[in-house]
């Protein structure tokens, strides 16, 4: 390995690093040898194709052994002791955002997050919608509602948690985020999640899941299990949309969030969700 660069090399370098920054994107992975015989060594004897993506889930949240992230450029945040203006310095550096198309869709404005910059538990949902675009806060809507008596349900409230979603924009008529949106965007989460540093993550619905897991599973096989997400624990539980939906599910969100609160200590009250 040669340890100058040829100049020309490391003008593409550094102008390839910023496009990447520009993005919102500042871990690089450098692997040695081929990573993927280690990371997905069991799965010759996966026979089904879930199966074989609830094994990745396991390790693609997880830096394999033979990779490392290396920082080459710091992030605007780095080296920043307060959350708050930890969070802030990643506001501002998302901008009035057109990283991507739904910034010409519609989106009135960016829905961050909100919450306890140092909570111990952090709950990730899908994109903004009508209210939340509205008000620029995430949950606020008939779905938020429900939320927010979830985490009361758990003895705390919404200042005591942190609540974000994959992607900061409305999408419009509040289709799903396509997987670019999420790519796009996801970064941003990624660092909000690094400042914050919860002990537990949940992830509401299949959309959180999936992005954060990189896993194409049902809810079936995501829900009332741990995964491991870069060193954090995450829990899957269905969106409190679907809830409104199909309330008898309530009982299992439940289950589900008394996982989370076993895991972090808290008093189990006997309410339930209402
Ligand atoms: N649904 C989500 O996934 N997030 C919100 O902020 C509101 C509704």
């Amino acid at each position: 390995m040669p340890t100058t660069l040829d100049p020309q090399l490391k003008r593409a370098l550094a102008d390839r690093i910023r496009y990447y920054n520009d993005l919102g994107i500042y871990d690089f992975y450098r692997r040695e040898g081929s990573q993927s015989s280690v990371i997905f060594e069991d799965s010759e004897q996966v026979e089904s194709e879930e199966r074989e993506s609830m094994a990745k889930a396991k390790s693609a949240a997880a830096v394999s052994p033979t990779e490392q992230i290396v920082s080459i450029s710091p992030k605007p945040e780095s080296g920043i002791s307060d959350p708050v203006q930890a969070l802030r310095m990643i506001r501002e550096d998302i901008g009035d955002c057109t990283r991507c198309k739904l910034s010409k869709q519609g989106r009135k404005q960016i829905v961050f997050g909100v919450g306890n910059p140092n909570a111990d538990l952090m709950f990730i949902g899908e994109a903004p919608g009508a209210d939340e675009d509205i008000q620029g806060e995430p949950f606020v809507g008939r779905a938020g509602q429900l939320l927010t008596n979830m985490i009361k349900a758990m003895g705390v409230t919404r200042e005591d948690v942190y609540i974000a979603n994959i992607i900061k924009c409305r999408p419009p008529g509040n289709r799903q985020p396509e997987r670019d949106e999420c790519e796009t965007c996801s970064p941003f989460l990624m660092r909000q999640i690094e400042v914050v540093k919860p002990k537990v993550i949940v992830a509401l619905g299949a959309v959180a899941a999936k992005t954060l897991l990189a896993v194409s599973a049902p809810m079936s096989e995501l829900r009332g299990r741990w995964f491991d997400f870069k060193g954090t624990k995450l829990a899957v539980t269905y969106h409190p949309a679907f809830l409104l939906r199909d309330p008898r599910q309530k009982k299992e969100t439940w289950k589900d969030l008394q996982m989370v609160m076993k895991e972090l200590g808290m008093a189990l009250p006997s309410k339930s969700v209402e």
